[in-house]
């Protein structure tokens, strides 16, 4: 059985014109890294998942190949897999089988913001899993975290991929308060973070040899020059990626080459860059244990399990309410 709601923003386009208008005119200058995600930028974050120096996306790989069994019996043994991002739901499949071969499967409900993409999912994993219940909800999550289903069966919401990593500690604390407030005492969290080490480890994983991170920052202002009429000249800014060890994450910069004036003609709006300038797209959060056991204490959660990789590069953490 497959059912989807849609609830996309109707104005999607005027919400992304404030935000840059807010960004370009803030000081400094900064872009949410929602905007990387168009068709290019997806593709080039695929390829960023494949090189040697990232390590995320293989470090959660291992830790969901090797102890999805273990996960879900500390989760209490769900009938529900929520999934916030699911995407083509690659990932996922290693829980989901887990839940199968535990007998508990009922529902899988994705969350995304792509329709298509969805669908697709829903239709391929129905087949895949006979008597699999999909309840997939299109919406920007963390607008809609209220409509997930809950058909009365224990929960677990994955939220995988370190995209956590990209929120600031307030939009932090927020989302996962929204989440909290959802949680019945059955329901547990599977939150994937990557975890704090060497900085030239984490530099190199965020400025690869290949420059496919840098390409897939500049991509953004494309982004801009696509979707706003501006007309950002990409080759005028280089990739900054560096590791601030105060604040434990790595900042994620575009760089002015020049003094330039950009137009975005859409927004009625000129912005001017000095040589030197440094307008932040990104910050992506590393974690440590005790962190976050401190982030979860701050929204009433606890953290009820630690799963990483054999290297210990990477963390699934399972939550519930305290
Ligand atoms: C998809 C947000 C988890 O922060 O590692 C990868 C995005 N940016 N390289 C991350 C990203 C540059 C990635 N997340």
């Amino acid at each position: 059985m497959i059912a989807i709601d849609v609830h996309l923003d109707a104005d999607a386009a005027a919400a992304m014109a404030r935000d840059v208008r807010a960004g370009l005119s803030a000081s400094p200058k900064e872009l949410s890294p929602k905007y990387f995600y168009d068709e290019r930028g997806s593709q080039l974050f695929e390829q960023i998942t494949e090189l040697d120096e990232y390590y995320p996306t293989r470090a959660e790989r291992e830790i969901l190949s090797e102890r999805s069994g273990e996960i879900l019996a500390a989760a209490g043994i769900p009938g529900t897999l929520v999934e916030l991002g699911s995407g083509s739901a690659s990932k996922t499949r290693h829980l989901l089988s887990a839940m199968r071969d535990a007998g508990c499967l009922r529902t899988y409900v994705p969350v995304d913001i792509s329709e298509e993409i969805t669908h697709e999912t829903a239709r391929v994993l129905v087949d895949e899993y006979p008597g699999l219940i999909v309840r997939g909800l299109v919406c920007d999550f963390e607008n809609d975290l209220e409509r997930i289903h809950s058909d009365g069966s224990a929960r677990l919401i994955a939220f995988l991929g370190g995209t956590i990593g990209n929120l600031y500690p307030g939009e932090r604390r927020e989302f996962l308060t929204r989440i909290a407030a959802l949680f019945g005492p059955g329901d547990h969290l599977l939150l994937g973070t990557d975890l704090v080490k060497d900085a030239a480890r984490l530099e190199a994983a965020y400025d690869d040899a290949a420059g496919v991170t840098a390409e897939f920052n500049k991509n953004v202002l494309q982004v801009l020059n696509r979707e706003l009429t501006a007309d950002f000249d990409l080759d005028a800014f280089e990739h900054v990626a560096r590791y601030d060890a105060r604040e434990e994450r790595m900042d994620i910069r575009l760089r002015s080459l020049a003094e330039q004036t950009v137009q975005l003609a859409d927004l009625d709006l000129s912005v001017q860059f000095a040589a030197g300038e440094e307008m932040r797209t990104e910050i992506s959060t590393k974690f440590t244990r005790e962190r976050l056991e401190c982030v979860y204490a701050e929204v009433g959660l606890e953290l009820r399990g630690w799963f990483t990789d054999t290297a210990g590069d990477y963390a699934l953490s399972l939550a519930r309410i305290a």
